[in-house]
């Protein structure tokens, strides 16, 4: 079997966990041929790409980032490998996709895989928020980075008597900014599934400086709105990928927090530290599971599936029951935070 493999969307942390693992177990378990796409959907339309061997995958499971790049399409592109994919995948002689991505990836898989094209999707993103699955990996990673962020700014914050808007990403799930938020410890966690009262912040933080406590972090997805009403702040405008541009919640959140308390308020933005660098252990796993899963799911013919975990199993679900809706933070996990706004 010939198979290709490509990373689209946005990095994540354990891309190249995933792609170790498809080499290993095609090469070495199946005695197959891999090519690798470069950047995304881009290398295929393009006519970019090269073979991946083991030597190529060699020294790569612990590494941030793609080998092979990765990039967003714009839809009419995307159109136009579909209409094109069965004389694309003739061309290179593919006998199945392996296309490694989020939301959008996952959708022109499913677009690609409608049109004809043998496809298994491997569903990554740092947000969590691909349904049908209980985990996708690089969350791990970001959820750390975002909890080391949080303990540390608490340190300084006491020092000097200072309430800390941290600002995590999260378009459209706040699961980084609710877990994060619980595992360091932040006073206040505003997430996109609901939208926050300013006035409940200012609350929350006098009443700790009423008690004695002198600072106050607050994790705020990037995604996040305050309700009607509650403090001035223009939505961002839609790009052309047909994402929100986001139009600041955290610096905008700590200037209202300063003029309102009286108190110094600092932003941090984390934004794409929270992609970078080395994936966790656990991540390093799931992304190798997944790996492995996705060429065995080739050899059974399995296509037009995604992995998934569905506690601790890997399952293969269809493509289309995992992109008909993001997964969102539902309120029974809001009511355990206790600090969700
Ligand atoms: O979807 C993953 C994600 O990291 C989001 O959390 C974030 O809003 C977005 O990607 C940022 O994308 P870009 O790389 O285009 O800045």
């Amino acid at each position: 079997m010939r198979i290709g493999v490509l990373t689209a969307g946005g990095d994540c942390p354990g891309l190249n966990a995933v792609i170790r693992s498809v080499v290993h177990r095609a090469v070495a378990g199946h005695d197959d041929e891999v090519i690798g796409f470069e950047d995304g959907f881009k290398g295929l339309l393009d006519g970019r790409f090269r073979p991946l061997d083991l030597d190529a995958v060699s020294g790569i499971l612990a590494r941030g980032g793609t080998i092979l790049g990765s990039a967003r399409l714009e839809r009419a592109r995307l159109r136009e490998a579909a209409e094109n994919c069965e004389e694309l995948a003739r061309s290179y002689g593919i006998d199945v996709l392996i296309p490694i991505g989020g939301e959008g990836t996952l959708t022109a898989a499913q677009m690609l895989s409608d049109a004809g094209m043998p496809v298994v999707g491997v569903p990554k993103t740092i947000d969590n928020d691909i349904s049908s699955t209980d985990r996708t990996f690089g969350f791990d990673t970001a959820v750390g980075v975002a909890t080391e962020a949080i303990d540390r700014l608490k340190t300084t914050a006491e020092s000097h008597q200072r309430v800390m808007v941290v600002e995590v990403m999260g378009r459209h799930a706040g699961w980084i900014a609710l877990e994060s938020g619980m595992a360091g410890g932040a006073h206040g966690i505003c997430l996109p599934e609901r939208s926050f009262d300013v006035a409940d912040l200012v609350k929350m933080v006098e009443e700790r400086f009423a008690r004695g406590k002198k600072f106050a972090v607050i994790c705020v997805a990037e995604g996040a709105h305050p309700a009607e009403g509650s403090m001035d702040y223009k939505k961002g405008e839609i790009d052309q990928y047909g994402h929100e541009r986001f139009a600041g919640i955290g610096n905008r959140l700590a200037v209202e927090l300063e003029h309102r308390l009286g108190k110094e308020a600092r932003p941090v933005i984390l934004g794409h530290v929270q992609r970078g660098g080395t994936p966790t252990a656990y991540d390093r796993v799931l992304a190798t599971r997944f790996g492995w899963h996705a060429v065995e799911a080739a050899h059974r013919g399995d296509f037009g599936m995604m992995t998934a975990l569905r506690g601790t199993q890997v399952a293969l679900v269809p493509l289309a029951e995992a992109v008909t809706e993001l997964k969102r933070v539902p309120e029974d996990r809001m009511d355990e935070a206790e600090s969700v706004f």
